[in-house]
């Protein structure tokens, strides 16, 4: 089998504005219920995309760790690539990549920085070794080798042992508040449907318009 001859029918339902959540933000949730159900493992993975002060774009993979009405929130470095991106241009857009089930959900918008207590809390409750390595790592940043990472690690024990870990001021979460968020059903002979709310700078109520795929 080659790149170029792969072909897979898309067998669905489809997805129609009838059966569209009037609230982008239940909808989303439904549908990362079902995945969550299927996804192997990390079904919180999405694919975040930023662009620098010349337009250059990039794009990683982050955790999602909220998801309501108030928005997209993940953690990271405020130190990192993503960081000085977001501080040059605060918008961007999350991708949730879910082909297994033939979709995908495609979020943009504003992406500020969370309140400090919020993530203070969030850092509080992760794992010693996370909490280690986020001091441990000036994350985008260039290492001569492993050694200097995993020295930097043992310096955070030592400096830290017998207390809690503070959240390290770099670090931190972002929230991304949507103007946009498409939704992507897969359906046979490449028919497929997209849906997309949308909401003006400052208005709450969202409209639904279908795209052509
Ligand atoms: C499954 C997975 C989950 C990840 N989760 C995060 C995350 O939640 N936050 C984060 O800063 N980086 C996360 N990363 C690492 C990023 O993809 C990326 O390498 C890092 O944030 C540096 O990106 P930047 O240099 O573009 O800022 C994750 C990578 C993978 C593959």
């Amino acid at each position: 089998m080659t790149l170029d001859t792969k072909r897979v029918e898309y067998e669905t339902a489809g997805f129609d504005v009838a059966d569209a959540d009037p609230d982008p933000f239940v909808q989303v949730q439904a549908w990362w219920d079902e995945w969550s159900a299927v996804a192997p493992n990390e079904p919180n993975a999405v694919v975040l995309a930023t662009a620098d002060a010349s337009g250059h774009a990039s794009a990683r993979t982050v955790l999602l760790r909220g998801l309501d009405s108030s928005g997209f929130t993940f953690f990271t470095s405020y130190e990192s690539r993503k960081g000085q991106d977001l501080d040059a241009h605060p918008t961007g857009t999350i991708l949730a990549s879910w082909v297994p089930l033939l979709r995908q959900v495609n979020v943009r918008g504003t992406i500020t920085k969370i309140e400090r207590s919020e993530s203070e809390t969030y850092f509080a409750g992760r794992p010693r070794g996370s909490q280690l390595a986020a001091w441990a790592s000036h994350q985008s940043s260039e290492l001569i080798d492993r050694a200097e990472l995993e020295g930097r690690f043992t310096e955070a024990e030592q400096r830290f042992a017998g207390q809690a870990v503070p959240c390290p001021p770099y670090w931190g979460g972002y929230r991304l508040v949507p103007d946009s968020i498409e939704l992507w059903q897969g359906r046979p002979s490449r028919m497929h449907d997209r849906l997309r709310y949308e909401r003006a700078p400052g208005v709450t109520a969202w409209r639904i318009v279908r795209l052509s795929p």
